[in-house]
């Protein structure tokens, strides 16, 4: 009986070490570290990817209104209190150059570059950005 116990007791850790394992993992994969748009993935790339530690990111330029980059629109107008998340940029702007359109190389570089010279803080220059995976 006390063998018995002893067994189910270590079979409880194993689950408890599997439940927290898979929290970490999955965790992880929204936690991004890079910006690499899947439309940018069949090309061959010019510059190297964009460091981009998402959650860190946003916590310390104080960023809490997710649709200030997810953002949504109607007939020329920002919504407010409605956001994009789970759409990636490439959803909407297109990844080849428009002479008419928002496309995905200057959506990426107006909605980032902007905002770091409007607030005084952030990279601007090219190599500051496409430093590769870090
Ligand atoms: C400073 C701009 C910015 C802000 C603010 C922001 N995000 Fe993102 N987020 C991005 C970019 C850029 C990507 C990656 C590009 C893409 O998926 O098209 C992304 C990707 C994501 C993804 C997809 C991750 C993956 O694994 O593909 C999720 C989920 C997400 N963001 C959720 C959020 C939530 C929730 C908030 C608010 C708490 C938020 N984001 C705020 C820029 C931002
Ligand atoms: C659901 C569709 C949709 C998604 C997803 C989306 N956008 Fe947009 N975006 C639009 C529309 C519509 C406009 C306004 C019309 C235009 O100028 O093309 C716009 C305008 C912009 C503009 C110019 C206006 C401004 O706010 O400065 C930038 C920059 C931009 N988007 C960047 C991004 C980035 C970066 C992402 C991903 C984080 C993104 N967009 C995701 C639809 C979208
Ligand atoms: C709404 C404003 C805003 C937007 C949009 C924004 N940033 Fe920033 N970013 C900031 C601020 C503010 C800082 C400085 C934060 C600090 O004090 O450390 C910063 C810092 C950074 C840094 C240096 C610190 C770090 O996290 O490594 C990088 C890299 C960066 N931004 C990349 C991006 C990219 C890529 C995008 C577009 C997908 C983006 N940012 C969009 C406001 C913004
Ligand atoms: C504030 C950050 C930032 C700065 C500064 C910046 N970029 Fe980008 N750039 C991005 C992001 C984010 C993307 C989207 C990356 C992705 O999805 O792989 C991008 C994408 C690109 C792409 C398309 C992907 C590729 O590699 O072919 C090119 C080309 C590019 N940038 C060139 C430049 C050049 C040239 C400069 C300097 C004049 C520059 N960028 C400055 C953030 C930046």
């Amino acid at each position: 009986m006390k063998q018995l116990y002893k067994i189910s007791s270590l079979l409880g850790i194993f689950v408890i070490i599997g439940v927290i394992f898979l929290a970490i993992h999955s965790e992880a994969q929204f936690n991004i570290t890079t910006v690499e748009d899947s439309a940018f993935a069949d090309r061959e790339r010019m510059k190297p990817e964009v460091s981009f530690y998402h959650d860190e990111h946003n916590e310390a330029a104080g960023i809490y209104d997710c649709s200030v980059c997810h953002h949504m629109w109607d007939d020329g107008e920002r919504l407010e209190g409605v956001d994009s998340i789970g759409m990636e940029c490439s959803a909407c702007h297109m990844a080849e150059p428009d002479q008419t359109e928002m496309d995905l190389i200057r959506a990426y570089h107006l909605q980032c570059r902007s905002c770091h010279m409007e607030e005084k803080a952030g990279p601007i220059l090219c190599g500051e950005c496409h430093t590769g995976r870090k």
